[in-house]
């Protein structure tokens, strides 16, 4: 096992990363934003309680964001809960990441790999709580999943992006990502389009 410690002049001044990695890879970080430490770890088998709190948490703050609902997912039977939580609290088919402060979750962000045949991850359910937003949260949770997608040897990150969320597009753009100009409705309420944008790993300046 080792720890590693980066002080990032990237991806943000002032935001500091301590590292613990394994054989396994990378399992945890921990973010200092003005010495408030914020740890980003993989789900645990264990976490579907949690799991299922706070996406319908997210669903509840910000329906527009997302292509589910509060109506259909807060109908889902816990075993569906239990079941993503084993899924993807390892392996290389599907990963979910927690934020948590001192005290509780605040924030969690989903990635799948939609076909393996497909060198490419999908980035879901990127979500921080609004107490601790405007503190890199949603940026080390992004990062998280880049350096995931690294650890799988893929060769892109792609997201769709409700068309008009500007702080999700500005933190993507500040992440590298780019707008492919595929267009869609959102699932959630085909009124809005969603876009698409991608990240390029080759050319991406991310933690690895
Ligand atoms: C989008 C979201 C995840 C951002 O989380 P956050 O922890 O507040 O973001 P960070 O503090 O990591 O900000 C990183 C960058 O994102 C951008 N950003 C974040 N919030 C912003 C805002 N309100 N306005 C403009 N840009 C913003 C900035 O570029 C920021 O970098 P900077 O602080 O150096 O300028 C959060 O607002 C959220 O959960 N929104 C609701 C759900 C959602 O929209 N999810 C995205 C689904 S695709």
């Amino acid at each position: 096992m080792t720890f590693w410690w980066l002080p990032a002049s990237f991806p943000s001044p002032g935001l500091c990363w301590l590292g613990i990695s394994n054989s396994f890879g990378t399992v945890a970080r921990t973010i200092y934003v003005r010495d408030m430490p914020v740890t980003v770890r993989r789900i645990t088998a264990h976490d579907s309680l949690q799991l299922r709190e706070i996406r319908l948490a997210a669903l509840a703050d910000a329906p527009d964001a997302f292509a589910g609902t509060h109506a259909e997912e807060s109908k889902r039977p816990y075993s569906s809960w239990s079941e993503r939580a084993r899924t993807n609290a390892s392996g290389v088919t599907s990963a979910t990441f927690f934020a948590v402060d001192d005290r509780e979750v605040v924030g969690l962000v989903g990635a799948f790999r939609p076909d393996v045949a497909t060198n490419s991850v999908q980035l879901v359910s990127l979500w921080v709580a609004p107490v601790a937003r405007g503190r890199n949260v949603g940026r080390a949770l992004v990062l998280a999943v880049v350096a995931w997608a690294n650890e799988i040897q893929v060769d892109t990150v792609t997201l769709w992006v409700t068309c008009g969320n500007t702080p999700a597009e500005a933190l993507y753009t500040s992440l590298g990502f780019a707008t492919d100009n595929a267009i869609k409705p959102l699932p959630s309420d085909p009124c809005k389009d969603e876009q698409s944008m991608t990240l390029f790993l080759e050319s991406s300046t991310a933690v690895h």
